[in-house]
């Protein structure tokens, strides 16, 4: 279940920004948020990126200071129009990640931002095999989403953030092996980090 301020945050992005915002303050704030999955990769100007979900851009902002060849996927026609008003760097592709129109071993990077937590398991499992199949061998696939709180303290805050703005999905993910599910895809996961009480999790994994 979400509530109403679920269908307005995705409705007026300056209402999704300050609540991303806000919730990134438990790691430091939204740019070191955005830098989390990135942490130890090699990125150059040359380095191709796909930011899978990539929404109005929030992320995809960061992508483009490291490289000049990212591509932004969602399937959200609005927000790829905000995304190519706030990140014209970037190119954007309308599309499902779980049916990704590109042909395989494309991609150097594959990032993905909060957003495996909206996906039923089934969907889930096959976008990471989209990603997996669009990864160029030894590629990397980087992620940052919710984990089941580690500490206790941590777990009134992301109960009612849940409860707030978002679906059963994303308390099926709290119950997921989400390293587990992107290793039996085939990926070597070469990095699972815990941060705030364990209330978010980022997973890097090479193909
Ligand atoms: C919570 S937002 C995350 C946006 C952004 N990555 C961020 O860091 O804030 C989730 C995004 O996933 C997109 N989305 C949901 N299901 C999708 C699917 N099956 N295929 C592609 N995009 C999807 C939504 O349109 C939305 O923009």
């Amino acid at each position: 279940m979400a509530t109403i301020l679920r269908t307005l945050s995705y409705q007026y992005q300056w209402l999704y920004d300050t609540i991303s915002g806000v919730a990134a303050i438990s790691v430091g704030g939204e740019a070191r948020f955005h830098q989390l999955p990135l942490q130890g990769l090699k990125i150059h100007s040359e380095t191709k990126v796909l930011d899978v979900c990539c929404g109005s851009g929030q992320a995809t902002q960061y992508l483009v200071q490291y490289s000049q060849d990212v591509t932004g996927l969602d399937v959200s026609l609005l927000s790829l129009q905000r995304a190519q008003r706030n990140v014209p760097q970037a190119k954007y592709v309308e599309a499902l990640a779980e049916e990704m129109p590109f042909l395989d071993n494309q991609f150097d990077l594959v990032h993905t931002s909060v957003a495996l937590h909206e996906m039923k398991p089934a969907v889930l499992r096959e976008i990471v095999k989209q990603v997996y199949r669009v990864l160029k061998p030894g590629g990397v696939f980087a992620l940052v989403d919710f984990h089941k709180p580690t500490n206790l303290l941590f777990w009134p805050g992301l109960s009612l953030f849940l409860w707030l703005f978002e679906t059963q999905t994303a308390w099926q993910l709290l119950e997921t092996n989400l390293a587990g599910v992107i290793e039996e895809i085939g990926f070597e996961v070469f990095k699972h980090q815990l941060y705030a009480g364990g209330s978010l999790q980022v997973i890097q994994a090479r193909k």
